[in-house]
């Protein structure tokens, strides 16, 4: 297959991105993979909303700025944060043109608060904010003859120079395999962009889909395109406990935002002791002081009591979240909420520039799986759908730049090799997939998780050295699969994971080392 662009990944990041490709040149051809079917993206189970300031009476952008760099923790870029937070006002108005419906109220947007905003901004529809917005653009992008949309595909590698033998140094399409049939297959693209979202399945509670295993993170790996702040991962102080179906449920911090209280099993509020914000303080310092409640005590989780909220406003508001408290015989707000926090946002990733350009040529990166600087050390809650807007259109006005520039020539792509393999099945060794993601799971949420030590770091490493010697050889020795793929992807994420964790030497924000607490 041969095409102008690349999508990789179809949540709000790709999708806004290709439908601005494809609106301003009609002429460009552009293919989208979607791991799944398009629906299926990180995305779709946004919560919250959209941080983004609307109403100028009480909220201004720098209140919004100064909100994002408190939580960032001094890892923030503040060039980026102040030009996400003002663009955004725009690109959020798009969106609205484009289809998306949120909340409103009799004067304007009805909007919510959430954990670190001084003020209420969350842009929502109503629990389900991003299905919504996974749905307005799904529907906008089918409007589009130039874009080829390939659903059940992914990322195996990029193609670059290692592949072709040139000396370009660019990124020159990727090599995707099809999740049914399990062919590989060869697409060459003179712009490539990784939209492929974090990697949450690296730990066993995770508010991420399953399809969330750093696949774009593996592949900038291999392809040796520079990475930071990957050890930076924001674990959501409230999800479900228990899982349901093996799936954990995130309970929005909206909730806390409209006035529920965290309480231990005993019935105790113990948020105040920790911040003076209380249940509304950074997510950093709310999921780390319910782990510590959680450890401290018999119990596997604490309680959110929602009895604050009147019956008519949760399902109002919480339609989903009372819906799968439901399934698990609790009925809010009546009922306190079993929470406890799990992995939820990679605030690092594929280093890039101010247009979502990578280090590598024709290659982008943009939404959870770049590292733009706006979040720092601590992503602000519903800051991440405004940034995948703001770097989309960047992104896009960057790439019509790239492709007038000097490209290979048009015959160089289609002598590009086919992905070469010759191994043999073998089902024992494919059998061992998935309890080796589970071993991985497990030593990733002991040892790299909310709380580190130097030591366990270290065991880390060694643990995941030999879980890497066996991913290695299931790779050498067998035709690929897609589950191949995915532990190759998280192994290489949860190895550079690790050895950046390793080189930091202090904590801030997310990233807790407790040997160097003093
Ligand atoms: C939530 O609804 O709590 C999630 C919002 C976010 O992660 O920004």
């Amino acid at each position: 297959m041969n095409t102008n662009i690349l999508v990789i990944g179809s949540g709000i990041s790709g999708l806004t991105y290709a439908i601005k490709m494809a609106e301003q040149n009609p002429n460009l051809e552009i293919v989208m993979i979607s791991k799944n079917n398009l629906l299926e993206s990180n995305t779709r189970y946004a919560q919250g909303g959209i941080a983004v300031v609307s109403n100028f009476e009480k909220d201004s952008f720098d209140k919004h700025i100064e909100d994002t760099l408190i939580a960032g923790a001094g890892g923030c870029d503040e060039e980026v944060v102040r030009f996400v937070v003002k663009e955004g006002h725009e690109r959020v108005k798009e969106l609205i043109q484009w289809g998306a419906h949120f909340d409103t109220q009799s004067n304007g947007l009805h909007l919510t608060k959430e954990g670190g905003h001084s003020e209420n901004r969350i842009v929502h529809h109503k629990d389900k904010t991003g299905l919504e917005i996974q749905q307005s653009l799904i529907k906008k992008i089918k409007t589009f003859s130039n874009i080829s949309l390939l659903e059940n595909h992914t990322l195996v590698d990029l193609i670059t120079d290692h592949h072709s033998g040139s000396d370009y140094g660019r990124c020159y399409g990727a090599y995707v395999i099809s999740n049914l049939k399990q062919e590989i297959i060869k697409i060459s693209a003179q712009i490539t962009v990784l939209s492929t979202g974090g990697a949450g399945q690296l730990f066993s509670h995770t508010t991420n889909p399953k399809n969330a295993t750093g696949d774009g993170l593996g592949a900038a790996y291999r392809s040796k395109v520079f990475m930071e702040r990957l050890p930076f991962v924001q674990f959501h102080p409230t999800a479900l406990f228990p899982k349901i179906n093996g799936n954990t449920f995130l309970i929005s911090e909206a909730v806390r935002g409209e006035g529920a209280l965290l309480k231990s099993l005993s019935g105790k509020r113990f948020m105040t002791e920790f911040h003076e914000k209380a249940e509304l303080a950074p997510r950093d310092i709310v999921a780390r002081a319910i782990a510590e409640v959680v450890n401290q005590s018999e119990a596997d989780f604490v309680q959110l009591d929602c009895q604050t909220i009147s019956e008519k406003d949760f399902e109002n508001q919480f339609p989903t979240i009372k819906e799968n408290c439901q399934k698990i015989g609790i009925n809010p707000p009546e009922d306190p909420i079993p929470v406890i926090p799990a992995a939820h946002y990679f605030c690092g990733g594929i280093s890039v520039n101010h247009f979502g350009e990578t280090r590598m040529k024709g290659l982008f990166a943009i939404g959870e799986c770049s590292y733009t600087g706006l979040h720092g050390a601590n992503r602000l809650a519903s800051n991440s759908l405004l940034e995948s807007l703001v770097f989309s259109h960047r992104a896009a006005l960057n790439s019509i730049t790239q492709m007038k520039g000097k490209l290979p020539p048009k015959d160089f792509y289609n002598r590009l090799p086919e992905w070469k393999e010759e191994h043999y099945i073998s089902n024992e060794k494919i059998s061992a997939i998935g309890k080796m993601k589970k071993q991985l799971q497990k030593l990733m949420t002991a040892k790299v998780g909310i709380f580190k030590t130097s030591q366990g770091l270290i065991e880390a490493e060694m643990e995941l050295k030999s879980i890497f010697i066996e991913t290695q050889a299931i790779y050498r020795q067998n035709k690929l699969t897609l589950g191949i793929c995915e532990l190759r992807n998280m192994v290489s994420v949860a190895y550079l994971m690790i050895k950046q964790s390793q080189d930091l030497k202090q904590n801030m924000g997310v990233f807790y080392n407790q040997d160097y607490v003093e």
